[in-house]
């Protein structure tokens, strides 16, 4: 892996109550070894009403993970029913937040735009985004990809200073590969993340390209996370199926030291 810090983190999406939440994350503990931590971010993204108990588990067992969100508003507070805000996660002891996942874009009414104001709002705040960017399929037939994440991409930073795009994770997740068990090649996974990591360059300067993290997302397994993120320019991986059993995902935290 490259000499950025890698980060392989898991997005448990709509998945586990804060009860099944504590669980797993003990059983997480137990099974990772000191290497893992030592080597990795590893981030623990759990739907928003386990995010305190994955907290005070993490603290109490001094479990060496760190906690994500997966979504924020950009408002520090308002009228905003539903809406969880930024400082309100950074309170928790939050450090990474998931902006701009593809099933918020398809789902939920995501734009580039939105997604700007709360990679903005997220760092205003000492946390650090992980920007989800990917071509559909039909963007990748008709040989989009590269031009579709580089719009992503340059959207989702605007006005962000340089420093904090440095210190930022982008996760290229192609929207055909989420949860279909199909991926890019390893080379073409790679392919897209230099692009990426050039388009920062471009617009941010050369230290925010080199100091961006790029991970790659999408059915991203125990057999297959070793040919992405030994990839020069992919820095970790961003996890969802996979993680949803803390001992798979202890296995594939192994199989990416492992490579
Ligand atoms: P799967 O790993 O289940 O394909 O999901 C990927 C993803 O969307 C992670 O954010």
């Amino acid at each position: 892996m490259s000499e950025r810090r890698p980060v392989i983190a898991a997005n448990w999406k709509m998945h586990h109550d804060h009860l099944a939440a504590i669980r797993y994350t003990q059983e997480l503990g137990y099974r990772l070894s000191g290497e893992e931590a030592g080597r990795l971010d590893v981030v623990l993204c759990p739907p928003f009403p386990a995010l305190r108990s994955v907290q005070t588990t993490l603290e109490a067992d001094r479990i060496p993970v760190l906690l994500g969100a997966q979504h924020v508003h950009w408002e520090d507070e308002g009228p905003f029913t539903g809406e969880v805000s930024p400082p309100m996660l950074a309170k928790l002891g939050v450090r990474y937040v998931i902006v701009g996942h593809s099933e918020r874009r398809q789902l939920f009414g995501e734009t580039d735009e939105t997604v700007n104001r709360r990679v903005r709002a997220v760092v205003r705040h000492g946390m650090t985004p992980i920007v989800c960017v990917g071509e559909t399929a039909e963007e990748r037939d008709r040989g989009g990809t590269v031009e579709r994440v580089r719009a992503q991409v340059t959207a989702a930073f605007e006005g962000v200073p340089a420093a904090a795009v440095a210190s930022a994770v982008v996760a290229y997740e192609p929207v055909w590969a989420i949860g279909t068990g199909r991926t890019p090649t390893a080379a073409d996974a790679q392919a897209t993340a230099e692009a990426i990591r050039d388009a920062v360059g471009a617009f941010a300067g050369g230290n925010a390209g080199a100091g961006i993290r790029v991970q790659y997302g999408g059915s991203v397994k125990v057999g297959n996370i070793g040919e992405f993120v030994t990839r020069p320019g992919i820095d970790g991986a961003l996890v969802g199926g996979a993680s949803l059993d803390p001992e798979e995902f202890a296995r594939l935290l192994r199989a990416a030291l492992v490579g």
